[in-house]
């Protein structure tokens, strides 16, 4: 979706809609998570468009997604991103209505501004409007593109194209800089022009009318494509009420139909289909507009970032939209083709930045695993993977941390394959050592299914690496052994419960050392025994959720869980792994509960481009995704009976008898009619061929799950690994 039409004034934002059956959009309110530090995106937007249209608002605070609640209107713009941090992105093609002259003022040089002085704003570089009259009319419409750079992953340089069309005859005036520099009226024929650098540049349209449509066209390829997209997808004759209806309709056909169940109760509802419209507006679907290369491949952009959406919005993805999640897939592999790296955040057709590990390993592992075939090229996924765990990324000398590059890659490596742990003279050494694990994991796992033995070797070896990180002298609240900062000589003394500044160059990112030694997340057995076995391990986890321990580290909750933020996401299912599916039951739903509402402040926490929203609705539909492996942890469901539609005619069924507030604790449950008694199921178990799951809930808390316990295929020989993987890879 590239074009919106907007009435002035602001009555995009009126609604009365007629509401059918099979409206579901009605319980999605676009609100939610609007203030509060969730950052979500309230304005107009299609699933995964690339178009969000939406009001920018003033504060002198960044506006990540171009509102807040308060603060002085600078226009509608046609870009933005949601629920992100860092530093303010987009709010490019920009009209401000002014009903008191009825003028629109169309500011090219309009950019979401920032404020965290970390050399992260972004910059009008320059661009053109020029204005001419519609053919055998009073009316004019103008062409022209801005370019842009930086923001909060420190883009170079790209550009935006619009095309705008008005349903009324007006006068235009063109502005460079403070000046206005043409008449009121101008002649036909000599339309103005300016190619700017740093200077505002714009034009201003006066009507004599109060009501307008304004049509707008964007594109990253050219004016007439821009041209093009509104005539392709918001006509001349359509009113708003129909580019509203259509815009619903999408969101109903290809979002809301694929989760149906008979439910009533109104709360649920909203947060079932709230939490559904929110992760599906970034990645977006640029493909057909990616003008740095030349590819028949899609092309996907925004994203925002792999570190935050793999744990629960990825796998998601693929199960509600499989074509968009191989589009993305092969998306990324094009990427490494053209570009030489495979992104972990994107935006504006550049990659950056890197938080943490190069976690779309772990994303191209999970849809290897899943059975992701179609047209992915997976000998070159692979190769995109191997660059990552081997070449050291140029530094680009970012700032935030000057150690190495933020673009792309693993800018810690040179130590990682040296030495096999991470020493501070990298930043988040400790949190980055513990996620590279994951990644070479990832590696191994694809290398295997690819018959590459000798990688699968490697990278298997390397996965274990995370333990050297481990310092059984560090100890809190009488728990001894956490995952800490190291270097040539030894350990560093390190308060598990404070990750100091938490920052780019602090030993952790963004979580507690307590948090993150719970993130070994395909070697867990081995996490259990460096614990000191399930006992501890339950124990150590039951500490994490007592309310009043909490941390030195003010950002974080009343509990050393951070329902706010990904390394935590996990953690409350962490406890199936010894077989106590009852308490990841009552933890993971005490979280969604307790911090989840469809209100604009029901986040706890910044949305993360929908990370937030995947996760509460893993919550309700009662499984939750171990990414990397085709492992599902069992929760428990909040509806009587819900059926996702997984594409192809195939369906998962959930259905859950004694279903209530306080009645969820799983007391037996069935999967394809078959008495369960795992505190998991697998990939093909349910959602390959489609499945059942019919639960029984009570208040009672059972130890119902006496079975098999779930894989830790980290933990093993690389010859049992080899067995153990290979059995969970689908058959070629
Ligand atoms: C909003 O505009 C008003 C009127 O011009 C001004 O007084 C106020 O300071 C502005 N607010 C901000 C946050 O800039
Ligand atoms: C715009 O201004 C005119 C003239 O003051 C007024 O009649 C009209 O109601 C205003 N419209 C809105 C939506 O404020
Ligand atoms: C800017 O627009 C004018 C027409 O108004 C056109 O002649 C000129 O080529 C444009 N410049 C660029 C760089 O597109
Ligand atoms: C409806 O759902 C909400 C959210 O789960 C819950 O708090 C409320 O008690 C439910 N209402 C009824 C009548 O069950
Ligand atoms: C992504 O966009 C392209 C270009 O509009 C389109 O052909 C493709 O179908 C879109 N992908 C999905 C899954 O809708
Ligand atoms: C740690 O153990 C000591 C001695 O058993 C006990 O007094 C103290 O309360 C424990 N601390 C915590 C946080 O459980």
């Amino acid at each position: 979706m590239w074009t919106q039409k907007i009435l002035l004034p602001l009555a995009v934002y009126a609604a009365a809609f007629v509401v059918g059956q099979e409206d579901r959009a009605q319980y999605a309110l676009t609100d939610t998570g609007s203030t509060n530090g969730g950052n979500t995106f309230p304005g107009v937007a299609r699933p995964l468009g690339m178009v969000k249209l939406g009001p920018d608002l003033y504060t002198g605070t960044d506006s990540y997604s171009g509102y807040q609640p308060t603060g002085n209107f600078t226009g509608f713009t046609m870009l933005h991103e949601s629920g992100k941090g860092g530093a303010a992105k987009y709010g490019v093609v920009s009209q401000m209505p002014s009903n008191q002259t009825k003028n629109v003022l169309v500011d090219v040089s309009h950019v979401l501004a920032s404020y965290r002085g970390q050399g992260l704003e972004q910059h009008f570089l320059g661009g053109n409007i020029s204005v001419e009259r519609e053919e055998d009319s009073a009316r004019f419409f103008y062409t022209g593109f801005g370019t842009y750079d930086n923001g909060w992953n420190r883009a170079g340089p790209w550009t935006v194209y619009f095309c705008g069309r008005f349903n009324q005859p007006s006068t235009y005036k063109t502005f460079l800089g403070a000046d206005f520099v043409t008449d009121d009226l101008v002649e036909f024929g000599e339309e103005p022009s300016y190619e700017s650098k740093t200077a505002r540049l714009g034009a201003v349209f006066s009507f004599t009318e109060y009501s307008l449509v304004s049509r707008v066209g964007v594109s990253l390829m050219s004016t007439d494509q821009a041209c093009s997209n509104i005539e392709d997808e918001i006509t001349d004759d359509m009113t708003l009420e129909d580019a509203r209806d259509a815009t619903r309709a999408a969101w109903n056909t290809e979002v809301f139909s694929k989760v149906s169940t008979s439910e009533t109760n109104v709360t649920k509802l909203k947060q079932l289909y709230t939490a559904m419209y929110f992760m599906h507006l970034l990645p977006t679907n640029k493909t057909g507009e990616n003008t740095l290369r030349e590819s028949d491949e899609p092309y996907y952009d925004d994203i925002f970032t792999f570190w935050d959406i793999y744990r629960s919005l990825t796998p998601l993805l693929h199960i509600l939209q499989p074509e968009y999640y191989e589009e993305l897939i092969r998306s990324m592999v094009d990427v490494w083709r053209h570009d030489g790296w495979v992104s972990d955040a994107r935006s504006s057709l550049h990659n950056g930045a890197v938080q943490g590990g190069t976690n779309g390993d772990i994303v191209f592992a999970d849809a290897y695993v899943k059975g992701v075939r179609g047209k992915v090229n997976w000998e070159d996924a692979f190769s995109a993977m191997v660059k990552n765990a081997e070449v050291v990324p140029e530094n680009n000398n970012d700032p935030r941390d000057p150690t190495g590059s933020t673009k792309e890659g693993r800018s810690a490596l040179r130590d990682w394959l040296d030495l096999g742990f991470i020493t501070p003279r990298f930043g988040r050494s400790v949190s980055r050592a513990v996620e590279y694990s994951v990644n070479d994991f990832s590696l191994a796992t694809v290398a295997l299914g690819l018959g590459r033995l000798g990688q699968f070797q490697t990278y298997y070896k390397r996965s274990h690496n995370w333990r050297n990180h481990w310092n059984k002298d560090m100890s809190a609240l009488n728990f001894t052994g956490f995952l800490g900062p190291r270097d040539r000589d030894g350990f560093i003394a390190q308060d598990p419960l404070s990750c100091g500044g938490c920052y780019w160059q602090d030993f952790y990112y963004q979580a507690l050392p307590w948090e993150y030694s719970f993130n070994a997340h395909h070697d867990i057995e081995t996490m259990v025994e460096l614990i000191g076995g399930a006992e501890q391990f339950v124990d150590r986890l039951e500490m994490t959720f007592t309310p009043g321990v909490s941390s030195g580290n003010a950002q974080f909750g009343h509990t050393l869980f951070n329902p706010g933020n990904e390394p935590s996401f996990q953690t409350p299912y962490l406890y199936s792994y010894v077989n106590r599916q009852d308490l990841t039951v009552q933890r993971s739903r005490f979280v969604a509960k307790s911090y989840f509402r469809p209100t604009p402040n029901g986040l706890p926490g910044n949305s993360d481009a929908g990370a937030m929203e995947s996760w509460l609705l893993w919550n309700m539909i009662g499984l939750y995704p171990m990414t990397g492996q085709p492992i599902f942890f069992i929760g428990s469901p909040w509806f009587s009976d819900l059926t996702i539609d997984l594409g192809a005619g195939e369906k998962l069924e959930i259905t859950a008898e004694g279903v209530g507030e306080t009645t969820f604790y799983v007391q037996s449950l069935k999967v394809n009619g078959e008495q369960w008694d795992k505190t998991w199921v697998s990939w093909d178990d349910i959602f390959a061929q489609g499945g059942k799951l019919e639960f029984v809930l009570g208040k009672e808390q059972t130890e119902w799950a006496t079975g098999d316990r779930q894989p830790s295929p980290g933990s093993h020989s690389v010859g049992e690994a080899k067995k153990l993987i290979s059995r969970y890879l689908p058959e070629e």
